[in-house]
């Protein structure tokens, strides 16, 4: 078993309690980096971070928290230069913001590649051939159905068996798209299977280690402090077909 555990946790909380980034990223969020960190290392799955969409860097700061030393970076975004392709403003990339926040709140700036461009046609680059397998990917660029459904193409072409992919806003009703895009993704065949809901977010990993990965994150999360103190956990429920955790906002 790898042994990022406490580190990981120790230095979410720290990050949580002490940034002031620009950004979302809800309470229950961080209980669930920390418990797909805890499967991961149960699992020995190693690789990437990879987030479509940084705006200024608040969610990938805090996956960044849970990388380990050999495991690398990736901040992909239009930032300042491409906004023109930002189509529905769901947040503005600033490179300059970025760069200040992980100079501040990474361990090792150098491990992150800042990626400038359009996730949609990137997704058919070099790039993409090029970037190693990816443990943690976080989709949130554009927010459109059509960007949700792509972007979603592209993670299942890089995460790695058992990684995990966390769309963000999947029930704003501020942003349809998002669950639209999925939904359209879902109705494919897709090898990436949903398997929790928490916060703004659905995660959602390949389909051989589902069954591992639901049964694991669920027990961790049980044990997470905003579910001991209140009691209100949920359990499983279906949706589309698929078995999935939902938890409380909180
Ligand atoms: C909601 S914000 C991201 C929030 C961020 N994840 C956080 O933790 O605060 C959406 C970001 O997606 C970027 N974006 C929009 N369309 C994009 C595209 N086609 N490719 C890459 N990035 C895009 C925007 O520039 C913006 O920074």
């Amino acid at each position: 078993m790898l042994a990022s555990n406490a580190t990981c946790r120790q230095r979410l909380t720290d990050f949580q309690q002490h940034e002031r980034i620009d950004g979302w990223l809800q309470p229950a969020v961080v209980y669930a980096v920390d418990a797909v960190q805890r499967t991961h290392d149960e699992l020995n799955i190693t690789g990437a971070l990879l987030e479509i969409g940084v705006h200024h860097g608040k969610f990938y700061l805090a996956l960044d928290q849970c990388r380990r030393d050999t495991e690398a970076g990736y901040a992909m975004d239009l930032y300042e230069a491409g906004q023109k392709l930002n189509l529905d403003k769901s947040g503005r990339g600033s490179l300059a913001a970025f760069k200040g926040h992980l100079k501040r709140w990474s361990r090792d700036p150098s491990a992150t590649q800042i990626v400038s461009g359009d996730s949609t046609r990137l997704a058919h680059t070099e790039f993409a051939r090029s970037v190693p397998p990816v443990r943690l990917f976080s989709l949130d660029g554009g927010h459109t159905a059509a960007h949700a459904a792509s972007d979603l193409r592209f993670a299942e072409r890089v995460v790695t068996n058992g990684g995990v992919v966390f769309v963000d806003d999947i029930f704003n009703p501020e942003w349809p798209g998002v669950i639209e895009g999925v939904a359209a993704y879902l109705h494919t065949t897709p090898s990436l299977s949903p398997f929790a809901f928490v916060g703004n977010k659905l995660l959602m990993t390949t389909i051989s280690m589902k069954p591992e990965i639901l049964r694991r994150y669920s027990a961790h999360m049980g044990r997470s402090p905003g579910c001991k103190k209140t009691g209100m956990c949920f359990g499983d429920k279906a949706w589309f077909g698929h078995a999935v955790h939902t938890r409380k906002r909180g």
